[in-house]
């Protein structure tokens, strides 16, 4: 998938943004703490983490939060998503959550995995969803 990666600048800040999400992780079950950072087409960056709960399914991905808090503020359009954890591996967005990024798209979206020691996965929202699911095909990332 063709990605055209996002300013040097614009990539550091979402890291900053996704770090400092991270902080904000309430992760008493798994301490498995991750940071997103959103950015829309305004520039606005929305910042999310994982939330979880005592009744274990009702967790939500840092992901999710972070589109959640976007949405709900009425941005719908988006220019790219950093996801930062303690790990050393780069960690990637679950299933549910491509799916839920996918909603929005586009395909070209940059993601951003950044592990513990900040190197950079670069992908695109087609990377990790490819044929994704839509009602129509029309309707595939909102294109
Ligand atoms: N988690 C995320 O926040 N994003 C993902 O894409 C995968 C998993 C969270 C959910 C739970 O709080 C913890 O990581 C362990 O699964």
């Amino acid at each position: 998938m063709t990605n055209s990666p996002l300013p040097q600048d614009i990539q550091d800040k979402l890291f900053k943004s996704a770090t400092a999400a991270k902080d904000t992780a309430y992760v008493p079950y798994s301490k498995f703490r991750v940071g997103a950072a959103l950015l829309t087409e305004d520039g606005t960056i929305f910042k999310g983490c994982n939330v979880e709960n005592a009744s274990y399914g009702g967790a939500i991905c840092a992901e999710r939060t972070a589109y959640v808090k976007a949405v709900s503020e009425g941005h719908t359009k988006f220019k790219g998503l950093t996801v930062t954890t303690d790990q050393d591996d780069h960690v990637s967005p679950c299933g549910i959550c491509r799916q839920f990024i996918s909603e929005f798209g586009p395909a070209s979206l940059p993601v951003y995995l950044v592990n513990a020691k900040g190197e950079t996965l670069a992908l695109t929202l087609g990377d990790l969803l490819p044929y994704s699911f839509a009602l129509e095909q029309g309707q595939k990332y909102l294109m």
